[in-house]
């Protein structure tokens, strides 16, 4: 490890254009050990794009990205695989696998990545189910849990390598209100109790203030505030207040509903 200061993750100036459009168009960020920093904003801005950057699963067209003291854009195969075992992802319909049960779902990425035996690998399975509430679900199949159950196993899995920074692509999706803030409150007590950094990308404005430490705001392929969520709600940016009254005047729809127009 190198003696300068990193932050956890830093996005500079990052764009990113697919042939038909551009999506980001010169993103900077940079998070902090132990932050919660929440990214919002509209359908199709490029949130999952920027937690697939950070993952190295899309290249940036121009700018640079860190993880820790790693440019994620320019390690071989193998040292991304490395730094990937850092990353937890938490996927909006959760992505377990349909053919093996709870237990064996968790298991999966210890048995893939590391050199540990059965019976150390069961244990931790243990421990991340406990973790999460959902000991008693190990033997049973995807397919026999709630959206909320499913949920919380993957949380369990994204915590099973003891990762330093855990992705959150939508968290309460698809959950009822009541089970959204169980999850919220989980997402902060596994965050302090492991001393993870998270992202979490929602567009639910009760969630966002739920789980921030930080609140970034994406629009039209830049960030637009990045701010303390008490801070947030003061800013006196139109599309950030529209976005925070739900209100149908103002930018949001006058403009492109689509990320930034090509060129
Ligand atoms: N592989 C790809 N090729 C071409 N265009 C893509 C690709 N992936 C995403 N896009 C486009 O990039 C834009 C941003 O997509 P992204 O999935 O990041 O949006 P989002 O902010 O996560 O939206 P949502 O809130 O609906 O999940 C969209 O317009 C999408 O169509
Ligand atoms: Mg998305």
């Amino acid at each position: 490890m190198s003696d300068r200061l990193h932050h956890v993750v830093e996005l500079r100036d990052v764009e990113l254009e697919f042939p038909e459009k551009k999506v980001l168009d010169g993103v900077s960020l940079s998070v902090e050990p132990l932050d919660r920093l929440v990214i919002m904003g509209q359908s199709g801005s490029g949130k999952s794009t920027i937690l697939r950057l950070i993952l190295g699963i899309l290249q940036p067209t121009a700018g640079r990205i860190f993880f820790k003291q790693f440019e994620i854009s320019r390690l071989s195969r193998r040292k991304l695989q490395q730094a990937r075992a850092d990353i937890g992802m938490v996927y909006q319909y959760s992505a377990l696998l349909s053919s093996l049960t709870v237990g064996e779902n968790i298991a999966l990425p210890l048995q893939e990545l590391t050199r540990k035996s059965p019976a150390e690998i069961d244990r931790i399975v243990d421990e991340k189910l406990d973790l999460v509430d959902m000991v008693e679900a190990k033997k049973q199949m995807p397919a026999e849990l709630s959206g909320g159950m499913r949920k919380r196993v993957s949380l369990a899995r994204a915590l099973v390598m003891e990762p330093e920074l855990i992705l959150f692509d939508e968290p309460s999706a698809g959950l009822d209100p009541v089970i959204s803030s169980v999850i919220d409150e989980l997402i902060i007590s596994l965050s302090e109790r492991s001393k993870v950094t998270s992202i979490i990308v929602t567009h639910e404005m009760e969630s966002a203030f739920r789980i921030g430490t930080r609140m970034a705001m994406l629009y039209q392929g830049k960030i637009i505030a990045d701010a303390t969520p008490n801070e947030f709600r003061k800013s006196q940016d139109p599309v950030v207040q529209q976005f925070l009254s739900g209100s149908t005047e103002g930018p949001i729809l006058e403009g492109s509903k689509d990320a930034v127009t090509s060129k």
